[in-house]
């Protein structure tokens, strides 16, 4: 891959990206050649946007990353993440990452000083004039659709275990056989999905295993 091509997205106006949306592709320079959001199809990939480089909530983000980012394959997953500062400002922090944490950044960091991919997934709104204050996530299933989002203040850094944990999640009910209650993790129990049938209703012993039914995962098992 080259490095020559400025950001560009096929996105005809700013509108807050919903769940079950196809994620708008864009083609821009990263810090592992030009890339488009559509090179990614055929995995599920994490896009993370950050306020700026060189800034200490973003950089324990970074460094807490990469080092996970192991875990991030076993569950064919691909990291891709983007600010407006530019390609040079992303790789002179990548070297003030490597050399002040021992840690490299093996996954691109996309610039957008344009803030054209800003505004296409509804991190900034039309009229804002800088992302300063976009720290959002996007998990993306192998076809490019939004599964989940986060939005998060510059102040506050995410938790990559969550990212995990949600990532997890989002492919187990993938599969459409399931539900996952509040903090699922692999291995532990899934809930069924409610039946929509008035005589299985009513002819259910426990009245409320129609809508609250445990479901053994197998994984792990
Ligand atoms: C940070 O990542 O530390 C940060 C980014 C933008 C504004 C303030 C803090």
């Amino acid at each position: 891959m080259t490095n020559d091509a400025p950001a560009t997205t096929n996105m005809p106006a700013p509108s807050a990206l919903r769940l079950g949306q196809s994620a708008p592709d864009f083609v821009s320079r990263s810090t592992q050649g030009t890339l488009r959001l559509s090179d990614f199809h055929g995995s599920w990939l994490l896009l993370l946007s950050h306020p700026g480089d060189f800034t200490p909530v973003c950089t324990s983000e970074f460094v807490a990353i990469a080092k996970a980012q192991s875990a991030f394959v076993a569950l064919d997953c691909r990291l891709a993440a983007v600010s407006v500062d530019s390609l040079f400002s992303h790789l002179a922090w990548i070297r003030a990452i490597r050399d002040k944490f021992d840690v490299v950044i093996d996954f691109p960091i996309i610039e957008d000083p344009t803030l054209e991919i800003g505004r296409a997934y509804g991190m900034v709104g039309a009229d804002d004039p800088d992302a300063s204050s976009v720290r959002a996530t996007y998990f993306l299933d192998p076809e490019g659709i939004v599964r989940a989002t986060t939005c998060y203040p510059a102040s506050v850094g995410r938790s990559v275990d969550e990212m995990l944990r949600t990532l997890a999640a989002l492919q187990r009910v993938h599969r459409g056989d399931a539900l996952a209650p509040e903090g699922w993790r692999p291995g532990q129990d899934l809930l069924r999905v409610p039946t929509q049938s008035v005589d299985a209703v009513l002819a259910a012993a426990d009245p409320a295993a129609w809508f609250y039914s445990p479901l053994p995962d197998e994984a792990g098992r």
